[in-house]
């Protein structure tokens, strides 16, 4: 077998970082817009079961238009690739649903600051559930990540157990949802752009029964005219922002890790939920105590030490 020797050179290393830049900068941008659009359409019109539908069906609707129109070429699947992606849309569907809950009841930045803790639920589904084993300093770099969100959620001012539960519940669904994907999609070629847009759709379909049994369309119908008499006909827009801000920020995250390793994009992640925390923070004026504060930074904290033990 000739020997196959990966030269990277200093232009394209830096053309690469750039990228990558771009690609952490847009992620987090569209994020942000997201959450607070997501927060305000929740305050006006509490029904996330609905609102995360509709976030669905955006994504899907733009991917099939995308398709249609070629500006995106389809992907060629068949149905052992539906399959494999059944459980992970599972997944998504519930750790989607289940944050979106959350932020109903709570501050978008309580929801990120549990949400943070991630990497601690990872680590002990693959110990417990696989019987995976990792070595003590990521064992104990889980210490600071459960010791800040513990103390961020008793010092939380507007703490509600719907809340927290909601973003515990997002964080166990979508460690599955990465285990679930990695065993499934081995050796499948599908861009990133298009693996979640399948995914979007197959989500879609799983979520729409659910909602319409537990909220369904009178609670929707009367909530929809009391939120567009508060707020005006804009309404409209803020719901469609929300829907389609939701589909960019994930595609384009999921664009990403076609580009970056893993670690990177937990770290990325990570930075993401900072930028969320702050800016919702100074968008609604949230009340933050400074011990509640101290845990957030030291469950964030505890989620680089996370990575970097990971990698080690
Ligand atoms: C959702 O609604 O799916 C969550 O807000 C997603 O959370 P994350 O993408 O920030 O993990």
């Amino acid at each position: 077998r000739p020997l196959e020797i990966n030269i990277e050179l200093p232009g394209e290393e830096a053309a690469q970082k750039v990228k990558i830049g771009l690609y952490f900068a847009t992620w987090w941008a569209l994020n942000v817009v997201f959450n607070i659009y997501n927060k305000k359409v929740l305050n006006a019109f509490p029904y996330p079961w609905l609102t995360s539908t509709l976030s669905l069906a955006a994504g899907s609707l733009i991917m099939l238009i995308s398709w249609a129109t070629r500006v995106a070429e389809a992907p060629k699947v068949n149905l052992d690739f539906w399959k494999a992606l059944f459980p992970v849309a599972v997944a998504h569907t519930i750790g989607h649903v289940a944050a979106t809950v959350s932020m109903s009841k709570v501050a978008v930045s309580f929801t990120h600051i549990i949400k943070s803790g991630e990497p601690a639920f990872s680590v002990l589904v693959s110990r417990f559930l696989l019987g995976e084993a990792f070595p003590m300093q990521v064992y104990l770099s889980l210490l600071p990540i459960i010791g800040g969100c513990a103390l961020a959620a008793v010092t939380e001012l507007n703490f509600n157990m719907i809340g927290f539960m909601g973003a515990m519940i997002s964080n166990l669904a979508f460690v599955f949802r990465n285990i679930f994907s990695k065993k499934g999609m081995n050796g499948m070629s599908v861009s990133g752009m298009n693996y979640y847009a399948c995914l979007s759709m197959l989500s879609l379909l799983i979520l729409t029964p659910f909602a319409i049994a537990v909220e369904g369309p009178k609670l929707w119908a009367a909530g929809w005219q009391t939120a567009v008499s508060q707020i005006g006909p804009n309404f409209v827009w803020w719901v469609v922002a929300q829907s389609v801000f939701y589909h960019l920020y994930n595609q384009v995250s999921y664009m990403s890790l076609d580009q970056i390793s893993p670690l990177t994009f937990s770290i990325g992640n990570t930075m993401k939920r900072i930028s969320v925390i702050v800016s919702s923070i100074l968008i609604f004026h949230t009340p933050l105590q400074p011990i509640n504060a101290l845990g957030a930074a030291i469950a964030i904290l505890g989620t680089f030490i996370y990575s970097q033990a990971k990698e080690k």
